[in-house]
């Protein structure tokens, strides 16, 4: 596997915040921002973060189960965060915050959590090491705790899916 030089980063160095207002063309005919398009958008802000920590080409090997708390109606804002959470050999987690904000009032409610897993490849599709993450806070080490405990579940479903 080739071995990047690469520099530990922080998981600030890549958190990203997406922001952007549901257009009817979002919804279903409830008026409801469309499931698939919110897991869409969780796609893309995990793999931004994993570019910005990893600054190689990604696949998404895996999305955790996903759950819809609350709806966000047309005219409301979607605000995506994501941040690694912890990083392996050639793969990492990213955890995905997705929020409603009502745009007259400021109502902010997180609709979803979700945990994706990237792997890192080059231009031929071969894996490549991933770049450390620094762990500095007693929170940090938290957050990478359970994704560990997660990766172990998730390695374990994915023998059952590929049976
Ligand atoms: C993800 C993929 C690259 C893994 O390839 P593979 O040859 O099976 O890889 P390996 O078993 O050697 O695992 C490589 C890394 O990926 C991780 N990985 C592989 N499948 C995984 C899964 N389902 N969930 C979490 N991590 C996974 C492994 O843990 C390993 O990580 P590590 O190096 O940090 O320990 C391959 O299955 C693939 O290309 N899948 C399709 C990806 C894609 O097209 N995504 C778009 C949506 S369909």
């Amino acid at each position: 596997m080739p071995q990047l030089e690469a520099a530990a980063k922080r998981a600030t160095d890549s958190a990203t915040e997406m922001v952007q207002v549901v257009l009817p063309n979002d919804a279903n005919p409830l008026g409801f921002i469309l499931g698939g398009t919110v897991m869409h958008l969780i796609d893309i802000a995990g793999a931004i973060a994993c570019h910005r920590h990893t600054r190689t080409r990604l696949v998404t090997a895996a999305v955790d189960d996903l759950q819809f708390l609350h709806p966000i109606k047309v005219g409301d804002l979607i605000i995506l965060k994501s941040r690694v959470t912890c990083v392996f050999t050639t793969s990492l987690e990213v955890q995905v915050d997705v929020f409603s904000e009502e745009t007259l009032t400021g109502r902010r409610r997180r609709t979803s959590r979700a945990f994706l897993t990237f792997v890192a490849i080059d231009s031929d599709g071969s894996r490549v090491q991933v770049p450390p993450l620094l762990v500095e806070t007693e929170e940090d080490r938290r957050v990478c705790e359970e994704a560990l405990a997660r990766r172990e579940q998730r390695l374990g479903r994915r023998i059952m899916a590929d049976g």
